[in-house]
């Protein structure tokens, strides 16, 4: 048997793991598995990668190996050092840059594919498709990056006739492949590249922050497109198949984000579609007055009460605050409260933040319950716990069509008899609105660290 069936063999194993891991990872409990199944798919791809390139080399052996481990070395180096390092709350930023890594991937092994193979039209074709998702997916990323990690304003940049610019940019990039294909040549190809990485910046600097994870899964579906056309460009079929996985699974989860945020996914696509002109954040309002409680109220709250909601968002992350939480639950439920938690799909960073913290942490999973599962039992709450959280919280997202999260389906807690918003200011959360929540009869603040104020009542309860 030659290496190269070998190799295909070795190669649809891989798949098959890699799409073990997909499955695996669509549920908490057999989430680490998934990864695993990931993990040893890579390695097989990575083995077998690296046996054909040995054996197709045409520099000494020694040479090709020696590059191979060289590159190895520093990916891995880079790569254990990053994930070791990275906090929760800045896994966003790490998958954004991430995806701009495969789009760069993307934009250099097409140019060297047109420089060093046969010119036919497919293959042209191939080169051009692979360098346009690339370039986008490149500065795309780029620019989520620097927006999640607050290195730019995440307010939506708005230039006027953002949507002709985008059409414009793809009416030339098209007629650029039309002359690549028909008189192949670098110019074209070089055009189209400034083009596209222009396309890409815009498409999600025109993008404002509420509206970030959708972004990112979209950009998470780009690099998959754009893994997949490399994979045509070095017929490479596991890099074809596990680009059309990653390309199709972010699609799928976009699309489920954008219900969840109540956007229209083909103006995600468009990009642009966090801001309509003319939106005004309603930040000068006078909202009236806030009042504020003590964790000691707190507790004796929590002891009168039979029914509480816990909805937890970004600030329980960022203070830890999910240890003491867990802790405050058992002693509750042991004193036969009923305590559930009510998790927003878009709550905290990242998809399913929430609910890895709360694993984290041991809550019991059943008592873990979706903004659709929790939404209409508000209104037999005694008292609802905000921990850390705000926009998800917004009653303004359903009653002030100016908001500029109208639309977008939040917990509705101010149905329950008592809310108590833990946070450390009146600051306002990710979309930068202020939250007409806190200035409700039956609201009350609890200000200070998250994790602080939960240990103190715990220990008052
Ligand atoms: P946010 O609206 O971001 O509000 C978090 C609140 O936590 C802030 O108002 C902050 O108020 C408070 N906070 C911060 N540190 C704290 C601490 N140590 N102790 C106590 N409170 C603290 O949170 P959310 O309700 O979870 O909403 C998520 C937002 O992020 C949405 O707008 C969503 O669209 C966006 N987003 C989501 C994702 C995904 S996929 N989940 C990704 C990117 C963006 P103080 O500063 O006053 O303490």
């Amino acid at each position: 048997m030659s290496l190269t069936s070998v190799a295909q063999a070795v190669y649809l194993v891989a798949a098959v793991l890699f799409i073990l891991s997909l499955a695996g990872l669509s549920r908490q409990e057999t989430a680490r598995r998934g990864n695993l199944s990931g993990m040893a798919g890579m390695g097989l791809a990575l083995a077998a990668t690296v046996a054909l390139a040995l054996d197709g080399s045409e520099r000494e052996v020694g040479v090709t190996a020696a590059l191979i481990a060289a590159v190895l070395l520093v990916g891995l180096t880079v790569g254990t050092w990053q994930a070791r390092r990275v906090e929760m709350t800045q896994m966003p930023e790490l998958i954004a840059i991430l995806h701009s890594f495969v789009g760069l991937a993307a934009v250099l092994v097409g140019f060297n594919s047109y420089l060093t193979e046969p010119a036919d039209p497919v293959h042209l074709v191939e080169v051009f498709l692979g360098v346009l998702i690339g370039a986008v997916t490149f500065t795309g990323s780029v620019v989520a990056y620097l927006k999640l990690s607050a290195r730019i304003a995440s307010a939506p940049l708005m230039l006027p006739r953002r949507n002709t610019l985008n059409l414009v940019a793809l009416v030339v990039s098209a007629g650029l492949g039309g002359w690549f294909v028909a008189a192949p040549s670098i110019v074209p190809l070089l055009l189209m590249t400034v083009v596209a990485l222009a396309l890409g910046w815009h498409l999600v600097a025109s993008i404002g922050g509420g509206d970030m994870p959708v972004v990112v899964s979209m950009l998470n579906s780009y690099s998959g497109w754009a893994a997949a056309a490399a994979g045509f460009m070095l017929s490479n079929d596991l890099l074809i198949v596990t680009g059309a996985l990653v390309g199709s699974s972010g699609a799928i989860l976009s699309y489920i984000m954008c219900r969840a945020m109540n956007r229209s996914f083909v103006s995600v696509i468009l990009g642009g579609f966090g801001a309509e002109e003319g939106t005004v954040a309603a930040v000068d309002r006078d909202y009236g007055e806030h009042r504020e409680m003590s964790a000691q109220d707190v507790a004796d709250l929590l002891r009168d009460a039979k029914r509480v909601v816990i909805t937890p968002g970004y600030g329980m992350a960022v203070a830890k605050a999910q240890y003491p939480v867990a802790e405050l639950v058992a002693k509750l439920r042991a004193r036969g409260v009923e305590v559930r938690f009510g998790v927003h799909p878009v709550a905290g960073r990242l998809p399913g933040h929430m609910n890895v913290l709360l694993a984290e942490a041991k809550v019991p999973y059943d008592i873990v319950l979706e903004m659709d599962e929790i939404n209409d039992d508000f209104g037999d709450t005694d008292v609802v716990l905000v921990i850390g959280a705000n926009d998800t919280v917004n009653p303004a997202a359903l009653d002030d069509p100016g908001s500029p999260i109208a639309g977008m389906p939040v917990l509705e807690v101010w149905h329950a008899k008592q809310v108590v918003v833990f946070k450390r200011s009146m600051a306002t959360g990710y979309a930068g609105v202020q939250n007409p929540l806190f200035f409700r009869d039956n609201t009350a603040m609890l200000f200070g660290d998250a994790k602080e104020q939960t240990e103190k009542i715990v220990h008052a309860v």
